[in-house]
């Protein structure tokens, strides 16, 4: 009796998977993912949902909204949809076939480049990437439920308890070797637009963490071990990082060596390999307008906005989170998602008046649909990254963003992302 119920068992759950194997290898936006997949995957905590996602698309098991790109059946292959073309962009010197990218921290460990392509991202950022590999001392992300926005689509945000912003990496040797593995396949099978970024964390481990000296020194090791591999890099100072904005002459130091490293870089690999700085939303204006003065006079190309806001423990009410989930050793709670969104487009909006549209902007903070990203974009991003709306939506809201970015350009009068860059920033003030 037991062994007939386990063999059903079995062949339910085959059933199942073989079904979705299917549908998902047809469909990125099959009602499997949205209807069956994300709710069980929802159900298990934020962290093992996050593993999981990251599992099926580094074996492979992710949906795919393009053809296979590496099997050498498909050599010429951008992801042009005819209806969309006015997503089509020219950004940091290359062209890109979306100006949705995926944000870093999802894909620490630079595990999921080709399925991460497939899922019809235009870009990504593999990283925060440390010098040597660590286990968070203490980091635990939980997820919780606020208002939604004027879709009325389900939304939650992350709260990530965290020490310093340590989080998990295997460290720079085994990301230096997964970058270089997937050049290799990516030069020979398929020269679609896809991007990827690579973003440096700062933590200094195993020395001193308050040495800024020595960080410097992670950064720019970072530098010279991952550019070649990089179509962009990224300096990530955030919040363990106070001191880089307290004190100027350390930012200014960071940013001085940091551009010396990629131009020397950029000369031995024949090739312009553009610098980012990613910040946190939780600048003073003060800050901001030091920074951008920063970022102007070393020809760092662009800013990326923003990372996660930083709030106190006594902020998170018990009906969002019980307390007995928290550490009370610490104080402040990182979040993500809709909360950051109008803290993290002023800072951009700021960033772009006060760098006189001269650099780039990366727009990300709780972009959930198309008129999140349009928004970002008229603030004055030129591209725009998700991360806590993907592993809350599911795979459907790549292409879902991407559709109605396009019709709502269109229906400004937009003829393409480009033209859309800080047309609202440009008339506004200077907000705090
Ligand atoms: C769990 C988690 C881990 C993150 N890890 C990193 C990281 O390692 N490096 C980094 O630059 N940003 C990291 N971020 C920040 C995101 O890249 C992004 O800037 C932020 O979450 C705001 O975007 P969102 O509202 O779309 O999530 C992380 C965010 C979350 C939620």
């Amino acid at each position: 009796m037991l062994k007939k119920s386990w063999h059903l068992v079995t062949i339910f759950v085959s059933s199942y998977v073989s079904t979705l194997w299917y549908y998902s290898e047809k469909n990125v936006e099959s009602p499997l993912y949205s209807k069956v997949v994300m709710p069980l995957i929802h159900k298990l905590d934020a962290e093992n949902a996050q593993n999981l996602m990251k599992f099926m698309l580094k074996w492979g098991l992710g949906p795919k909204a393009k053809p296979d790109l590496y099997d050498g059946s498909n050599p010429n292959a951008p992801d042009l949809v005819s209806s969309q073309l006015n997503l089509l962009t020219q950004v940091l010197g290359y062209p890109f076939d979306s100006p949705i990218g995926l944000a870093a921290g999802f894909d620490r460990d630079a595990e999921c480049m080709e399925a991460v392509e497939q899922l019809g991202f235009g870009f990504m950022e593999v990283g925060s990437v440390f010098p040597l590999p660590q286990r968070a001392h203490y980091s635990k992300t939980f997820r919780t439920h606020s208002q939604g926005n004027n879709s009325n689509r389900p939304v939650f945000d992350t709260l990530i308890q965290t020490h310093s912003g340590r989080g998990n990496s295997k460290g720079m040797d085994y990301i230096h070797d997964q970058l270089h593995a997937y050049r290799e396949k990516r030069n020979k099978y398929s020269n679609g637009y896809f991007r990827v970024g690579v973003n440096l964390g700062g933590t200094n481990v195993g020395t001193s963490p308050s040495s800024s000296m020595q960080s410097v020194d992670d950064y720019v090791n970072g530098i010279k071990k991952l550019s070649k591999y990089a179509d962009y890099m990224v300096i990530h100072v955030n919040s363990p990082m106070d001191q880089w904005y307290q004190d100027e002459n350390s930012m200014e130091e960071l940013l001085e060596k940091a551009s010396a490293e990629i131009r020397q870089q950029s000369l031995s690999c024949s090739r312009q390999i553009p610098l980012l700085v990613k910040i946190t939303p939780d600048l003073t204006l003060n800050q901001q307008q030091e920074l951008a003065t920063l970022v102007l006079k070393h020809k760092i190309d662009g800013i990326i906005v923003s990372n996660t806001t930083r709030i106190e423990r006594s902020f998170v009410s018990q009906a969002h989170l019980p307390e007995s989930v928290l550490n009370p050793d610490l104080n402040m709670i990182e979040v993500s998602g809709r909360p950051l969104f109008s803290k993290s487009t002023t800072v951009l909006k700021n960033m772009y008046k006060l760098t006189d549209g001269k650099v780039t902007l990366i727009g990300v903070g709780g972009v959930w649909d198309g008129h999140d990203a349009l928004q970002k974009i008229e603030a004055g991003a030129s591209l725009v990254q998700v991360y806590t709306s993907f592993t809350a939506q599911g795979p459907a809201v790549i292409g879902r963003i991407k559709r109605e970015l396009s019709q709502l350009l269109k229906e400004r009068g937009y003829k393409n992302v480009s033209e859309a860059v800080g047309a609202k920033a440009k008339l506004s003030e200077l907000d705090e």
